[in-house]
């Protein structure tokens, strides 16, 4: 339990939406500091001076976070969807411990630096969501939309007994596709990646290097770890790398990515960084991205609950290898850097053609119609990337937390079952639209030629046939 300011309860000051009833003689004068409308710096910088805030006329925050709150403050004026900021409790925060503030700025830097975050909250120790945890649970409420007040997540990899068969792609009428399914993984004994240092990433690297030799002695999931690290023994260059990343094994230069960088995660780039390929080239494990690991099935098929036994089977032979003992909490289950991957830590997608939904060359149209489903879309690349030419997007449900492994799949098969019907759906208008056309083309140059000099009965016959042969084309086409 966190120690509060005196007299002051949970929610006392929100930085975003100051609770004035609850801060005693403090409110009324927040209240007129409000109604100054001083810019965002003036506030945070009056505010923290109140009683509230101070003891022996010492802030209770540290000066050093000064410039950072009042950026944060600045930040949930302008992106009021910002979690990092609209979670964030400043009279909470001056109730910890020094080294538990520390630990809070350290995890809304992301939010601050980038103010679109939809989230912008990074765990950085694997504690996090335990210590820190009246600002976590706002956030993970927030973010999963959760409705009650209390929540436990509790991790579940049953599948239904028909599992195989109804959650065939198949029987929907889809071809094989590329199905993926990773969870994310963090180990107790370091800090989580925003939080190392260059020699904590290559402490952790070479531990699991031995772990993964320990793999390869098993048959179905034998295999190789690539290393990013100059010098490791398993070291690729930047030739091999870049076709890992275009086969789908290996996760893109994450110092590219703004919200990683400023969290650290992206730090030390490529040191400790690698990725583990199986013989067969089904199971793959991440080393030193998002998560410590990021452990993965992917192979072509229909069957979802392959992908999902298989990755089930890998986790089991993973987690008995000595010395990999995962971060967990009771409350929040497997701990994740970010906070939409708390949980499972599961994302299960697959690669499919969405071309009437993509019809404008956008993702635009998939999105508005998966939000509802439940449904993320990606590009072909990943987050962030945008989807194929060929109007290919992976799919995944968007739930992480306070949902069972095994409801995820379902939820993926579901999902693409509606949206299976909405491309349907849309076809089918698709063609009554080409159908009217044709239609109409058809009567405007009847009439243009009927009443043209050299009109006669039987081209208009022949102008008939023309169009039966138009639609027989499009049918052939179809298949
Ligand atoms: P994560 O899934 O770990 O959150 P990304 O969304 O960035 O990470 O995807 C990482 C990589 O995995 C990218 O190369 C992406 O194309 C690939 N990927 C994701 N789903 C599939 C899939 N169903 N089939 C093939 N590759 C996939
Ligand atoms: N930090 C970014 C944001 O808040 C990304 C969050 C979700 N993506 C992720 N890879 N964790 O918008």
């Amino acid at each position: 339990e966190i120690p509060r300011v005196t007299g002051v309860q949970t929610c006392a000051l929100p930085i975003s939406t100051p609770h004035f009833t609850t801060m005693g003689s403090a409110a009324s004068v927040i209240a007129e500091l409000v109604a100054k409308d001083l810019p965002a710096d003036e506030f945070i910088g009056e505010v923290l001076k109140l009683e509230a805030f101070t003891v022996d006329g010492k802030c209770k925050i540290d000066e050093k976070h000064h410039d950072k709150l009042k950026a944060l403050y600045a930040v949930s004026k302008s992106n009021p969807t910002n979690l990092s900021a609209k979670c964030f409790d400043l009279a909470e925060m001056a109730g910890l411990t020094p080294e538990l503030q520390d630990r809070l700025m350290m995890c809304v830097n992301s939010g601050i630096e980038n103010p679109d975050s939809g989230l912008g909250v990074y765990a950085m120790q694997p504690g996090d969501y335990d210590d820190l945890k009246p600002f976590f649970d706002r956030v993970l409420k927030d973010y999963h939309k959760i409705e009650g007040e209390t929540f436990k997540h509790e991790s579940d990899w049953t599948l239904p007994e028909d599992a195989d068969t109804a959650y065939d792609l198949s029987t929907l009428g889809l071809p094989e596709l590329s199905m993926r399914i990773r969870v994310g993984r963090n180990l107790k004994s370091f800090p989580l990646p925003g939080a190392m240092n260059a020699e904590n990433r290559a402490e952790m690297e070479n531990q699991l290097t031995v772990a993964f030799e320990k793999l390869a002695e098993n048959e179905e999931f034998a295999g190789s770890y690539n290393s990013l690290t100059p010098g490791h023994k398993n070291f690729v260059d930047e030739a091999a790398y870049q076709k890992l990343v275009d086969d789908h094994f290996m996760f893109k230069d994450m110092s590219a990515d703004g919200y990683l960088k400023s969290a650290g995660i992206a730090s030390d780039w490529p040191t400790g960084r690698g990725c583990y390929v199986s013989n067969d080239k089904k199971f793959v494990v991440w080393v030193g991205e998002e998560d410590h690991l990021r452990i993965m099935c992917m192979f072509k098929g229909t069957k979802l609950a392959d992908v999902f036994k298989k990755l089930e089977k890998a986790l089991g032979v993973v987690s008995s290898i000595e010395g990999l003992e995962f971060a967990f909490s009771d409350n929040v289950g497997n701990v994740t850097s970010c906070p939409s991957n708390l949980g499972t830590g599961m994302r299960a997608s697959v690669h499919i053609q969405l071309p009437n939904l993509t019809s404008d060359g956008s993702d635009a149209k998939a999105k508005e119609i998966c939000k509802p489903l439940g449904l993320s879309v990606r590009g072909i690349g990943g987050e962030h990337t945008p989807i194929g030419k060929d109007g290919t997007c992976d799919i995944s449900p968007s739930a992480r937390f306070c949902i069972t492994e095994g409801q995820i799949v379902t939820a993926l098969y579901n999902g693409l079952k509606l949206l299976k019907e909405e491309e349907a759906k849309l076809q089918a208008m698709q063609d009554a639209e080409d159908l009217a056309k044709e239609d109409k083309n058809s009567s405007d140059s009847f009439v243009s030629e009927k009443f043209s000099d050299s009109e006669d009965d039987d081209s208009f016959m022949s102008k008939s046939s023309k169009t039966a042969s138009k639609d027989d084309d499009r049918e052939k086409e179809e298949d």
